[in-house]
C-alpha cells in the first residue's frame, strides 16, 4: 500500500514538473512570437521609409529636369498618374512595381544633355536637330545605369520613344520587344502632350485626344494597351489631372 502511494506521489511530482516545463516553454514561445512581430513591424517601417526616400529622390530629380522646361510644368507628374492608371487597367500590379512610377517620372531626364537652343526652338526641328533631341532617351538610360534601385525604371527611360511598328528610337524595337511599361508610357505621354497647351499648338479635348490616340493603335501604340486605355473614361484622366494640379498648388 505504502509503495503504491509513493509511486502516485512520484508520478504527481513528475506531472507537475512536466506541466511547469510546458508552461515555461509556452512563455518562451510567446516571447519569441512577440519579438518576431516587433522585428517584422520595424522592418516594414524601415522598408516603407526607404521607399518614401527613393520616391522623394526620384521626384527631386524629375523636378530638376522639369524646372528647366517651364512650358511642360508638371508633365512628368501627370504622365505618371495617367500611366499608372493605364498600367492598372492593363493588369499590371502597380503596387508591386514601384519602379514603374519612377520610370514615368524620370522619362526625360536625358534632356539635361540637350542644348537649350534646340530644346526650346519655337519652330520645326531640322533632321540634325531631331537626331540631337532623340539622343535624350539613350543619355537618360546612361545617367541612371548605375542606380541599382532604378534598374527597371531605366528600361522605361531608354525605350519611351520606341514605336509598336519598330520605327521608334533609340533601338527600333518592335511589338512585344518593347518593355510593357514603356508601351504603356507612350500612350500616357501622348495623352498629356495632346491635352496640354504647347507653344506651337493649342490643347485638344479628351475626346479628340482619344480619337487621335486610337488612330495610332497598331502603328505607334500596342493595341492591347489602347484597349486597356479605352476601359477608362475621360473623367478618370480629368480627375487625375486635377489631383496633380492641387497637389502642386503653392502654399501661402
Ligand atoms: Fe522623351
Amino acid at each position: 500500500m505504502r509503495a503504491t502511494s509513493d509511486t502516485v506521489a512520484a508520478l504527481k511530482a513528475r506531472l507537475e514538473r512536466a506541466e511547469r516545463e510546458a508552461a515555461g516553454h509556452q512563455r518562451q514561445l510567446e516571447r519569441y512570437a512577440a519579438d518576431l512581430r516587433e522585428s517584422y513591424r520595424r522592418e516594414r517601417a524601415r522598408s516603407q521609409q526607404l521607399r518614401r526616400s527613393y520616391k522623394a529622390t526620384v521626384r527631386a530629380l524629375s523636378n530638376a529636369v522639369e524646372a528647366r522646361d517651364a512650358y511642360t510644368g508638371m508633365h512628368a507628374e501627370r504622365v505618371a498618374a495617367y500611366g499608372l492608371a493605364i498600367a492598372r487597367a492593363a493588369g499590371i500590379d502597380v503596387a508591386d512595381e514601384p519602379q514603374l512610377e519612377f520610370g514615368f517620372l524620370l522619362h526625360d531626364i536625358g534632356k539635361v544633355g540637350v542644348s537649350d537652343a534646340i530644346l526650346f526652338k519655337p519652330a520645326e526641328l531640322s533632321p540634325d536637330e531631331f537626331r540631337h533631341v532623340a539622343k535624350h532617351a539613350e543619355i537618360g538610360s546612361k545617367i541612371l545605369r548605375h542606380v541599382d534601385f532604378l534598374e527597371e525604371a531605366t528600361l522605361i527611360v531608354r525605350h519611351h520613344h520606341e514605336r509598336w511598328d519598330g520605327t521608334g528610337y533609340p533601338d527600333g524595337l518592335e511589338g512585344e520587344q518593347i518593355p510593357l511599361a514603356a508601351r504603356v508610357f507612350a500612350v500616357a505621354d501622348t495623352l498629356d502632350a495632346l491635352t496640354t497647351d504647347r507653344p506651337y499648338r493649342d490643347a485638344v479635348g479628351w475626346e479628340q485626344a482619344r480619337a487621335e490616340i486610337r488612330r495610332g493603335s497598331g502603328t505607334q501604340f500596342d493595341p492591347a494597351v489602347i484597349a486597356a486605355y479605352d476601359t477608362l473614361g475621360d473623367d478618370t484622366f480629368a480627375r487625375l489631372r486635377e489631383g496633380v494640379r492641387s497637389s502642386s498648388a503653392p502654399s501661402r
